[in-house]
């Protein structure tokens, strides 16, 4: 090719990239900055490391004509799609373009969306998508809805195979938010994104409803409230950095380990730890203060945060190595399980045991919730969710009992007889049917009524009862329990006991898949 032909064919591919870039043009771009929004590629700028975001697809064209589609073509559509690298890691991603018709999603845009997750599927690497879209494009109608399919299909079949991540930086309205509710974790920034599957007006026009799209479908709505956001950030750039955090605990894939970081602190003896759990075993604390005690500095990174507070859910590290922690938290509803905890906590679960992730559970808890409102709301079955996420888990399980185990809780929270491998309490434990009251109240109603002093009486059988079932020693004695431990030597305990469970293999009855109870 002559050097004036050459010059001509990269002077126009030079335009045609620069054209790309701008998406919907520059009065969209500022309309989306004026919304306190940054562009599709600004954010993906900011999620990898610096320039290391390929484009793949940057000249796709949505084949539409219908109601002025032919005079509104953008080079790329609505979607910007590729990979990079984050911490050093492939990853690949899509941000959808506000920019160019609104985010909505075309055929063409969902192709390139389904052609980055097969590639993600293949190569083995977490996808993360980033949403801020109108939804279905209306001019395209069905091929539109079609393209959604082919996404929540691959979202699907993609579920325990590579991690999955959705931030909601705009709008996710109608069906289009079932795509980020397949996926593993969900980001939303506060004030930009908004979740609905119908908007405000549409509720006003059905229920009569008066609300607004914050209300409606806000970060802090779905963080709080409805579970269905695990992160909210003040900013977009918190959001990219937190996005980034929890990577650094993931496998990229099912078939490898967490990758583990040089240790950051060291496992001594700790007495402070003895101190948290006051002496009446009636009263709170934080769960916290105990996590943060027997994980390595600073390396806790809660989840679900503002949602169930009564479980607290999380990843960490011992020694370096990445683990998943479950732990009831006496400081709410004196840590018992209700609906949301159990869904909150089995989604984790099952989560952890997908990507290898041990897991370390915490109880403290005095057993399911009791009422109409948790009955009605079928705490049976949610409740069922958590004992076959840890029945089934084949990751590594260890558990510490703090202090209360009773009944039913006892048995969900990853107990012996639910395959957990490694069961630790603290001499403050107490293991029994119920709590030592409770229990009294049952079986010695009788003799306390038939006694002279009844008050005296149910004091003295509770202190039975207390001495003789609620301690850690009865269970010890059969091996639900494999050790008594001074609290002070529990990440010592929990860190030698997980290097000894590294090589664990289990498995599960060979099925097409087990019915959980949703
Ligand atoms: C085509 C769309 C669009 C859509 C927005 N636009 N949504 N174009 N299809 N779904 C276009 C607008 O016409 C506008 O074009 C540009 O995008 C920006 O939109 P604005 O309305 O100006 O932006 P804003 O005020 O920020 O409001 C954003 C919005 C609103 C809240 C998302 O646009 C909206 O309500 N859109 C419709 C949402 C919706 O009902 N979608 C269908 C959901 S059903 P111009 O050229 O004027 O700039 C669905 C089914 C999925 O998605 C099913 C999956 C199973």
């Amino acid at each position: 090719m002559a050097d004036d032909d050459v010059k001509k064919t990269l002077d126009e591919l030079k335009s045609k990239r620069k054209d790309a870039l701008l998406g919907g043009g520059l009065k969209k771009i500022e309309s989306q900055h004026q919304k306190n929004k940054l562009t599709a590629r600004e954010r993906l700028q900011k999620l990898f490391d610096s320039n290391t975001f390929n484009e793949i697809d940057q000249f796709a064209v949505h084949q539409s004509n219908d109601l002025g589609l032919d005079k509104q073509k953008f080079l790329g559509d609505s979607v910007v799609t590729g990979f990079g690298l984050i911490d050093g890691r492939k990853v690949f991603a899509y941000a959808q373009d506000f920019t160019v018709l609104g985010g909505s999603l075309s055929y063409v845009a969902s192709k390139k969306i389904c052609k980055i997750m097969d590639q993600a599927s293949k190569i083995g690497c977490p996808i993360i998508g980033i949403n801020d879209s109108g939804g279905a494009r209306i001019q395209e109608g069905i091929d539109s809805l079609a393209g959604y399919a082919e996404i929540f299909k691959r979202n699907t079949l993609l579920s325990g195979v590579v991690p999955q991540i959705s931030i909601i930086a705009g709008p996710a309205a109608g069906g289009a938010v079932y795509s980020p509710a397949i996926t593993d974790f969900i980001f939303m920034v506060d004030g930009i994104g908004q979740m609905y599957i119908t908007g405000p007006d549409v509720v006003k026009a059905v229920t009569g409803e008066n609300i607004s799209h914050e209300e409606l479908g806000g970060s802090t709505t779905h963080s709080v409230k409805s579970g269905v956001a695990h992160f909210r950030s003040p900013s977009e750039n918190e959001c990219y950095s937190k996005v980034r955090t929890l990577l650094s605990y993931l496998p990229s894939n099912n078939s490898e380990n967490p990758p583990n970081v040089k240790m950051t602190d060291t496992t001594k003896l700790d007495d402070t730890i003895r101190n948290i759990i006051p002496p009446n075993s009636n009263q709170p604390y934080d769960v916290l203060d105990v996590i943060n005690k027997i994980t390595d500095q600073n390396s806790f990174f809660e989840i679900h945060s503002e949602f169930a507070k009564n479980i607290v859910v999380g990843l960490g590290r011992l020694d370096g190595y990445a683990v998943g922690i479950v732990a009831n938290q006496p400081a709410q509803m004196a840590g018992m399980l209700d609906i949301d905890a159990s869904d909150k906590a089995s989604r984790f679960v099952r989560f952890c045991d997908a990507f290898n992730i041990p897991l370390v559970t915490l109880v403290d808890v005095p057993g399911f919730m009791p009422g109409l409102h948790q009955e009605f709301g079928g705490i049976i079955r949610h409740g069922a969710k958590l004992l076959y996420a840890y029945a089934e888990a084949t990751v590594p399980k260890l558990s510490v009992i703090l202090r209360k185990a009773y009944g039913g809780a006892f048995i969900v929270m990853s107990s012996k007889g639910l395959r957990s491998d490694v069961n630790l309490a603290w001499p403050t434990a107490e293991i029994a049917v119920m709590g030592p009251e409770g229990a009294v109240n049952v079986v010695s109603r009788r003799e306390i009524s038939k006694h002279e002093n009844p008050e005296v009486k149910r004091a003295e059988l509770v202190s039975e009862y207390r001495t003789k079932f609620s301690n850690p020693y009865v269970a010890a004695g059969r091996g639900y329990i494999d050790d008594v431990i001074d609290p002070a030597e529990t990440k010592i305990k929990l860190s030698t006991n997980l290097k000894m469970l590294q090589t664990k293999i289990d498995s599960i009855p060979p099925k097409k898949h087990g019915n959980i109870p949703l």
